[in-house]
């Protein structure tokens, strides 16, 4: 139901994956199903290791992503979601720029996902 296609200096060139309807993975999990290499640790929405820039190609029709107060949480400790983005998605279900990939799961909309691949944030 969606393309994902990632993108980062790591790849030789961008990889498009068709993420299946009913899948429910998260980001990560369905780079790892395709051996796309985001970095990542705790897999548990506590480290960041796995912060990720997620565009969405439609925004029009942009879903409503759950965010989780662990992923809120974090994305504020590491700077990379504003108060309008915070309130965007309680408010409006809209989902900031930055996610977690071991939190943030596939839906059924194409969105690009772009990582950079070592140590430094995206
Ligand atoms: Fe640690 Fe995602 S792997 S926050």
């Amino acid at each position: 139901m969606a393309n994902v296609t990632f993108s980062s200096p790591k790849l030789a060139k961008d990889v498009t994956v068709y993420a299946i309807a009913g899948d429910r993975g998260t980001i990560l999990s369905l780079a790892k199903a395709h051996k796309v290499p985001i970095p990542f640790d705790c897999q548990d929405g506590e480290c960041g290791s796995c912060l990720v820039e997620v565009s969405h190609l439609s925004p029009t029709t942009k879903n409503a992503i759950a965010l989780t107060e662990k992923e809120k949480e974090l994305l504020k400790q590491l700077g990379k979601i504003t108060k309008d983005e915070i309130y965007d998605a309680e408010v409006n279900d809209m989902p900031p720029r930055y996610r977690l990939a071991c939190q943030c799961f596939v839906r059924h909309e194409d969105i690009v996902v772009t990582f950079q691949g070592d140590d430094t944030v995206p």
